[in-house]
């Protein structure tokens, strides 16, 4: 199905059942119309990540675009001397990047919770609303980023499971599951000096569309805080099971120039791990917007352990 909004000549196409579309007509270099970032909201409400192709943003650009949106954080709370000079907002992705900000090792550590899916920076009390990932350099193939729709986990859940996990809150965390507070490698010394951690609703309500999504994700939760230890491991292993069902996914080839724009309170994504065995460099800026504090579905907002509000740059 392809739609057109007449008055922001943008078109929307959906690239799968429950995730991604794909939105054309809109020069992301130039300010907006107002109907455009009306209508590019609207979008993001319905297919939670929006892909952009052939777009000509620099570092300022990307960030003039996603201000239209929200107010543009740091890179990340870690981001240390890595951002791009002059542009603190920038966190590149980029296995030269990562090695530079975290250490060699540890983007090699695989998580024994398997693929990592997850939503940017959810340790901090208030996670970012919006990430924006530019790609400026990609291999000719490899490096796909899957995205997915966490409404539609939540609404595929039995009635049961739904009001069973609605009642739960968990503890997310820097390192929940590759111990970086224990590590010798500059993450180690990041974390340490800086731990973030909060306890979030399993289930969160999402402020502008009040749909409720499944707020747990395999790389940054550590355990659901009002259950046993075996008991919390066995929901977070079904939760993740559901989180990572293909039919609510989308997967993304990257160009470069091509954009992709989500919510990080209804989306979680998955970053590539073959594009170390494909000839070619892969590098990708990302921004992210200020976010707010995760409210459960009985009103009560998240509590933070440790780490400080992640406000703009
Ligand atoms: C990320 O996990 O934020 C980066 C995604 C990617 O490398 O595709």
């Amino acid at each position: 199905m392809t739609a057109t909004h007449t008055e922001t000549r943008l078109k929307i196409t959906p690239l799968s059942g429950w995730t991604g579309a794909l939105i054309e007509g809109a020069d992301l270099s130039a300010p907006l119309a107002v109907e455009q970032i009306d209508g590019i909201r609207a979008a993001l409400h319905q297919w939670k990540v929006l892909f952009f192709r052939d777009q000509s943003l620099d570092h300022a650009a990307q960030i003039a675009f996603g201000a239209q949106f929200g107010d543009v954080t740091p890179g990340h709370p870690y981001e240390g001397d890595s951002a791009p000079a002059g542009f603190p907002q920038i966190h590149t992705v980029s296995p030269a990047a990562y090695d530079h900000r975290y250490g060699t090792k540890y983007r090699k550590r695989l998580s024994p919770n398997g693929p990592g899916w997850h939503a940017d920076v959810t340790p901090l009390i208030n996670p970012p609303s919006h990430s924006i990932l530019r790609a400026e350099q990609v291999p000719a193939y490899g490096g796909d980023t899957q995205f997915t729709n966490v409404a539609a986990v939540y609404a595929g859940l039995s009635e049961t499971v739904r009001e069973f996990i609605d009642e739960l809150r968990a503890e997310h965390r820097f390192g929940a599951t590759v111990s970086a507070e224990r590590s010798a490698e500059k993450i180690g010394d990041l974390v340490r000096s800086n731990p973030l951690a909060s306890i979030h609703p399993v289930v969160r309500v999402h402020p502008e569309t009040g749909e409720k999504v499944v707020y747990v994700n395999p790389s940054f939760t550590r355990e659901i805080v009002n259950l046993a230890p075996r008991e919390s491991r066995h929901v977070l292993e079904l939760l993740f099971e559901e989180i990572a069902r293909p039919e609510y996914s989308v997967r993304f080839k990257w160009e470069p120039g091509s954009v992709a724009f989500w919510d990080n309170r209804a989306a979680l994504h998955l970053a590539p791990r073959d594009f170390e065995h494909v000839e070619g460099d892969r590098v990708l800026h990302r921004i992210t917007l200020v976010g707010d504090v995760p409210v459960g579905p009985d009103g009560v907002a998240s509590e933070s352990i440790s780490g400080d509000y992640f406000g703009a740059a």
